[in-house]
């Protein structure tokens, strides 16, 4: 069962949390992320102006909004204009992990006057990485992230970003990641070393398949030991082809 592997993360503490974010990250895990952002500039097509990506993985805790925030903040690094938006609207975590409020946020948009409204967005640590949080949570997260209303708002937003990244929930809990998939340019999926089944992998790689997004490749991200060696986040790609040919 699921959530019952969620204990086994014992090593991946919520205290520690800020260790592995952003400006905290040691160099080998900054080095890690920088490939990432470089592996992505040659899969993304050129033509695409602002490249919505999306991060899931899944099971939860895997390392997702680890993630999603961390390339986010490299990819702001490297001068571009950055918004991380929060698209977990059932276990929000990126408001907590930066700090920030959680509202008002992405539901406010989506139920507000109007789609895009860049009033609520949170610019953070550098003036081009901008950080929009969940907002009050709804009653229906798919139904929202699915929505005409998402899909307009996105493209308002990308006439004022260079990159979008969203922080979804995992894939084999919830539709949310499969719903936004449409709207997306791509998705990386997070596969967490000695915790992530094969099994738990193989179907939410189907899953996306069957919903047609460009699946950019898998990130891996362990912990070794008591070190919290996350300087690997290793870059992706042969993952999903190993897997897909084994499955
Ligand atoms: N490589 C790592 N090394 C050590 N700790 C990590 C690493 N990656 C993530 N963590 C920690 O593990 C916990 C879960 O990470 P995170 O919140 O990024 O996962 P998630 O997949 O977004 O979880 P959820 O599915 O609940 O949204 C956090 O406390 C985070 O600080
Ligand atoms: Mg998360």
């Amino acid at each position: 069962m699921k959530f019952n592997k969620h204990s086994k993360s014992a090593s991946f503490s919520m205290a520690d949390s800020k260790k592995t974010l952003h400006k905290n990250l040691g160099f080998t895990a900054t080095e890690q992320y920088k490939l990432l952002r470089a592996n992505l500039n040659f899969t993304i097509p050129e033509d695409v102006k602002c490249p919505i990506i999306g991060v899931t993985s899944s099971m939860r805790g895997e390392g997702k909004s680890t993630t999603a925030i961390n390339l986010s903040y490299v990819i702001a690094e490297s001068g571009k204009r950055v918004l991380l938006i929060d698209g977990d609207l059932r276990i929000p975590s990126i408001a907590k992990k930066m700090s920030i409020e959680s509202s008002p946020g992405l539901t406010d948009i989506l139920v507000g006057p109007e789609a895009g409204q860049t009033g609520v967005l949170k610019a953070r640590v550098l003036d081009n990485w901008y950080i929009l949080p969940s907002g009050v949570l709804p009653p229906n997260p798919s139904e929202l992230l699915g929505s005409r209303r998402m899909a307009s708002t996105l493209k308002v937003l990308a006439e004022k970003f260079d990159y979008i990244i969203v922080d979804l929930p995992p894939v084999n809990l919830v539709s949310d990641a499969l719903a936004i998939s449409p709207l997306l340019t791509g998705m990386i999926v997070v596969v967490r070393e000695d915790y992530t089944e094969k099994k738990e992998l193989e179907n939410s790689l189907r899953q996306l398949q069957l919903s047609n997004v460009n699946i950019l490749g898998c990130v891996m991200n362990e912990s070794k030991g008591d070190k919290r060696y996350y300087g690997k986040y290793k870059k992706y790609s042969n993952y999903y082809n190993d897997q897909t040919r084994e499955a």
